[in-house]
């Protein structure tokens, strides 16, 4: 059981487990911290929290070119459609859809999520299993008790967790959802991309939960126990 994460900057991520590659939030084109252009991106499919330019981003550009399925909030999903995407999985918070990679399922997060003026349904978190490792993708949220609940329904290996602030948790907050959730590790996203999300991530070590520090363009294999 392993799966190869690759941080695309801001809150993207690559997963693959030598069969199938994922997105996750793929913005790139217009992403300040971005080493990998969206015209280099190969995936199966494209998992999206919610609609905001910087998670949205380059979905239906990749989505087109790869063939990939767009799994998301019903909305969002619609969205897709008309833009031309031939493959969508349209979800609500609660859901999971079981696919022959493993799972996706979309969970709550208290946030907003429109795109370009339009309403693109309910802002998510995301759980997707590959090759047997379940990674928990909060998406852009604030803090609430239920992240608890959450992980211990779907017991993360990898939690992707904001500390930016200002949009989403601080520091301060993302360390007691950090707690909440659980994962084995927990890497910090949606900060440093511009000034007003700057953090220092390296500070950033919620008790008793380890965390990995990820660089735009880093790969990690991570292998599970
Ligand atoms: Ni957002
Ligand atoms: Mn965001």
């Amino acid at each position: 059981m392993s799966v190869t994460l690759t941080f695309l900057g801001h809150a993207g991520f690559l997963v693959e487990d030598g069969g199938t590659k994922i997105a996750i939030d793929p913005f790139l084109t217009g992403n300040p911290v971005a080493t990998m252009e969206a015209s280099a991106v190969r995936c199966d499919a494209i998992v999206v929290t919610h609609g905001h330019a910087d998670h949205f981003g380059d979905t239906v550009a990749i989505a087109k070119a790869n063939d990939a399925t767009v799994f998301g909030a019903f909305e969002l999903c619609e969205y897709c459609s008309e833009m031309g995407v031939a493959k969508t999985e349209p979800m609500n918070p609660g859901g999971q859809v079981a696919t022959d990679f493993g799972m996706v399922a979309l969970t709550q997060a208290f946030h907003s999520s429109s795109y370009e003026g339009r309403y693109l349904g309910m802002p998510c978190g995301v759980v997707v299993r590959l090759g047997g490792v379940t990674i928990y993708h909060l998406g852009d949220t604030g803090l609430f008790s239920d992240l608890k609940l959450i992980g211990e329904i779907y017991q993360p290996d990898i939690a992707m967790i904001p500390i930016g602030d200002r949009f989403t948790m601080g520091p301060e907050l993302a360390a007691r959802a950090a707690q909440l959730v659980a994962p084995k590790v927990a890497i910090p996203v949606h900060y440093g991309t511009w000034p007003p999300i700057e953090q220092d991530a390296e500070a950033w070590q919620p008790e008793g939960v380890e965390v990995r520090v990820m660089g735009a363009g880093e790969q990690w294999d991570w292998g599970s126990t």
